[in-house]
C-alpha cells in the first residue's frame, strides 16, 4: 500500500462527510472527496484535510449520474492513486407521509443513497478486487433499521444500503474487501437543523443518552472500521445513535 493510502468520501463538503474525510487525513489517507452542493463549503473541507498533512483532490460529482461517477473516480485515480477506502456518505432526506409523497421525492432519495452507493462502489470495488485490498464503508441511518414515519423513502434507501452491505461483504470477503455500515441517530448537522422543536424534543426523550450525536461520534466509528483494528469486522451495520431505538 501506499505510504498515505486514498480514501475517497462522497458528500463530503460539510457535515458528516466533511468530519469523516478530516478524520481520515489525521489517521494517515489522502483525500479525494465530491459534492453535489456549496463550492465553497467543500473549499474548507480541503482546507481542514490539508491541515492535516493530506493531499487532496476535490470536485462536484452527482452521485445519482453513473457517467460522472465515472469520471470522478478516474481523476482522483489519476492524482493520487488507487481507492483504498471508499466511503458512500452522500445522502439527502424528503420526508413527507407516504401518501402526501411526490414521485421525484421518492426517486430523487432513492436514487441519491442507494443508487449513488451502487454508482461509487461499482465504479471503485473491481480495482480493489485485481489489488486484492479494499474497505468500504456505507453510511446508514438508524432509520433503515427500524423505519421512520413520515421517512419511508429514506428508511428504505437505507435499509437498501444496510442489506447491500452485508450482500457484497459475501461477494468480495475472498478479495480481501471488508464492507461495512454505520448507522448514525441523531447527528447535529445542517441535515437535522430544519427538524422541529417539537421532533427534537421528542427524539431526545427516546435516546437513553440524553444527547444528540456529535459528526466526531460518526468519524470515529468510520475511522476504526477503515483501520487494521477492524481487519475482522465485514457486513456489518454498526449503529452510533446513544442507544436509541424504535
Ligand atoms: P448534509 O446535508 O449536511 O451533507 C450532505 C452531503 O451530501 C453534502 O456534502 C452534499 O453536497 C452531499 N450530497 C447530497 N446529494 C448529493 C449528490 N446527489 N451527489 C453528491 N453529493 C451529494 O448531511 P449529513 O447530516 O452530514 O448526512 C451525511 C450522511 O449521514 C447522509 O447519508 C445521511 O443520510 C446520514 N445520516 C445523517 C444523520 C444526521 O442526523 N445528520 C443521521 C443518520 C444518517
Amino acid at each position: 500500500m501506499p505510504d498515505r493510502p486514498l480514501a475517497l468520501v462522497t458528500g463530503a463538503s460539510r457535515g458528516i462527510g466533511r468530519g469523516i474525510a478530516v478524520r481520515l487525513a489525521e489517521e494517515g489517507h489522502d483525500i479525494a472527496l465530491c459534492y453535489r452542493f456549496g463550492k465553497d463549503a467543500a473549499e474548507e473541507t480541503r482546507q481542514a484535510v490539508q491541515a492535516a498533512g493530506a493531499r487532496c483532490f476535490a470536485d462536484r460529482c452527482d452521485v445519482t449520474d453513473a457517467g460522472e461517477v465515472e469520471q470522478f473516480v478516474a481523476a482522483a485515480e489519476a492524482a493520487l492513486g488507487p481507492v483504498a477506502v471508499l466511503v458512500n456518505n452522500a445522502g439527502i432526506t424528503r420526508d413527507n407521509p407516504l401518501v402526501l409523497m411526490p414521485p421525484e421525492d421518492w426517486n430523487e432519495v432513492i436514487a441519491t443513497n442507494l443508487t449513488g452507493t451502487y454508482h461509487f462502489t461499482h465504479s471503485v470495488a473491481f480495482g480493489q478486487m485485481k489489488r486484492r485490498n479494499g474497505v468500504i464503508v456505507n453510511v446508514s441511518s438508524v432509520a433503515g433499521v427500524y423505519g421512520s414515519a413520515t421517512q419511508t423513502n429514506y428508511a428504505a434507501s437505507k435499509g437498501g444500503v444496510n442489506i447491500l452491505t452485508r450482500s457484497l461483504s459475501r461477494e468480495l470477503g475472498r478479495y480481501g474487501i471488508r464492507v461495512n455500515a454505520v448507522a448514525p441517530g441523531f447527528i447535529e448537522t445542517d441535515m437535522t437543523q430544519d427538524l422541529s422543536e417539537k421532533v427534537r424534543k421528542k427524539a431526545l426523550e427516546t435516546i437513553p443518552l440524553r444527547a444528540f450525536g456529535e459528526v466526531a461520534h460518526v468519524a470515529d466509528l468510520v475511522a476504526f472500521l477503515v483501520s487494521d483494528r477492524a481487519a475482522y469486522i465485514t457486513g456489518q451495520t454498526v449503529q452510533v445513535d446513544g442507544g436509541y431505538s424504535q
